[in-house]
């Protein structure tokens, strides 16, 4: 998976100097592009093929990334409950929302990622 998503980088750098294009900070690094904090290329390509389905446009009520508000109102109940939602699954997200490889640790660093907030 690591080795997938250099590979894709390195396809991706090359391509975008074949076009002379002038995006290639958008086309490698979409966590820059995104403005937001940011996850490594493994863990933003496992939340882009997850997390991201519900996340990115509010699928069944899911709390959009970086949606600050709803996120804050989300992490009142502490970080480690929202991981605990994930693990379980919470009403319309299914349990470890479709990251079949994800460790707690990369739900905690989703979760900052999405609610915008880095401690
Ligand atoms: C199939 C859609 C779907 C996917 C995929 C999904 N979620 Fe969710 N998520 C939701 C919905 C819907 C809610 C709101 C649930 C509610 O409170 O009713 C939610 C809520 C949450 C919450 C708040 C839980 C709480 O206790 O308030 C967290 C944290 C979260 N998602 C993280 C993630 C992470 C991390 C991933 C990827 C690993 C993910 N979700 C994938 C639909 C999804």
């Amino acid at each position: 998976m690591g080795i997938e998503c250099r590979l894709l980088t390195v396809f991706c750098s090359a391509l975008a100097i074949v076009n002379c294009s002038s995006t290639l900070e958008t086309v490698v690094e979409p966590s820059l592009y995104l403005e937001r904090e940011s996850l490594d290329a493994a863990l933003l390509g496992k939340w882009t093929r997850s997390c991201a389905l519900c996340h990115v446009n509010g699928e069944a009520g899911a709390p959009i990334v970086g949606d600050t508000e709803s996120w804050a109102e989300r992490l009142t109940k502490g970080e480690e409950a929202l991981i605990e939602s994930v693990i379980q699954g919470i009403n319309s997200m299914p349990p470890l929302g479709y990251c079949m490889g994800c460790e707690t640790d990369d739900f905690r660093s989703m979760i900052r990622f999405m609610s915008n907030t880095s401690t």
